[in-house]
């Protein structure tokens, strides 16, 4: 047989030789040759149970122990997570003809929806529901840069109209028709214009700057907040951040404000006059 044609790799090659070397045999023949169990590795191959292979059959074994005790932590998670959704549902269906039940209960009793609770009660708690983290549709408060907020100024149908007073910002969609595109009120709208809501000017003190205002003015500006965090169709979505004022900056100019009904020219005159002289609407809350 030459030295290329040896193929057998159970008998050695003719030309393999060095001191000690160990003869080849096929598997059972060798002299004092071990025979050991065949088994199943984590794979289902059969092999040999022989020394060399144990370590490595353990560390199969262990690793899918190890799989399936994490798979059998997640389906009880899973199944925990459902069954935790399935109370809070039934609690909720169970409190449900209660919620539904109470203002019937309330109309019989006192003939309002509400155990005739005072309209000063429920803004409130309206409000408070409307954070609630218990509120499942519970409005997201946000903050707004002066030119985020001049996006909802009430140009684009698509888009809610908000505006801002004293750093806090409402949703006014309810009252497109004052505060949209075209509505007489549009000016104040995607901004914080509190110094016109105290003094009349809706042309030139269209700023946050409250500087200077004097008690009644003040006072002016409070109740126009109120009124905002009050209404029944408005509500708080965030705040802005107003840029900071310095000394720098000049407190705006008093402006003349014109007497409705006076007809004489000149100052400025309020949005809602207009409204008003028609007759169609009525007047906003005007101190
Ligand atoms: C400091 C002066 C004034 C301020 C700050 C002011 C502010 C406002 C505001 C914020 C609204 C909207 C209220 C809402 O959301 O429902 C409103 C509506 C209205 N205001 Fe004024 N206002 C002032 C003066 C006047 C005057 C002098 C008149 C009339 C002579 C007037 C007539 C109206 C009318 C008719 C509406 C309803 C508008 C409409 O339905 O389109 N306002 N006002």
């Amino acid at each position: 047989m030459s030295t290329s044609e040896h193929t057998d790799v159970y008998t050695n090659h003719p030309d393999e030789y060095y001191p000690g070397i160990r003869q080849r045999s096929r598997p059972g023949e060798a002299p004092k040759e071990e025979i050991y169990d065949k088994t199943k590795d984590a794979y289902g191959n059969v092999v040999t149970d022989k020394p060399a292979n144990r370590a490595i059959l353990a560390s199969q074994r262990r690793r899918l122990e190890h799989e399936s005790r994490l798979k059998a932590q997640r389906t009880h998670q899973q199944e925990k997570r459902l069954n935790d959704n399935k109370r809070s549902k039934s609690t909720f269906r169970s409190i449900l003809p209660i919620i539904l039940f109470l203002p019937l209960l309330s109309h019989f009793l006192t003939k309002s929806y509400t155990f005739g609770l005072s309209p000063y009660f429920l803004p409130p708690l309206r409000n408070y529901w409307n954070e609630s983290p218990l509120n499942p549709y519970k409005i997201q408060i946000r903050t707004f840069t002066p030119q985020e907020l001049v996006l909802y100024d009430g140009s684009r149908d698509d888009r809610p109209v908000y505006l801002a007073i004293d750093g806090v910002v409402f949703d006014v969609s309810a009252n497109r028709r004052i505060y949209g595109k075209g509505g007489s009120y549009n000016m104040m709208a995607g901004r914080d214009a509190s110094r016109a809501f105290t003094t009349g000017c809706f042309e030139t003190h269209l700023t946050h700057d409250t500087r200077g205002l004097n008690e009644a003015e003040q006072a002016s500006l409070q109740h126009w907040k109120s009124f905002f965090t009050n209404h029944e169709k408005y509500h708080k979505i965030g705040y802005i951040l107003n840029p900071p004022l310095t000394d720098q900056d000049p407190i705006p100019e008093p402006c003349r404000v014109a007497e409705p009904d006076t007809g004489k020219e000149g100052g400025q005159h309020a949005p809602g006059e207009q409204a008003a002289k028609t007759g169609k609407h009525r007047p906003g809350p005007v101190q």
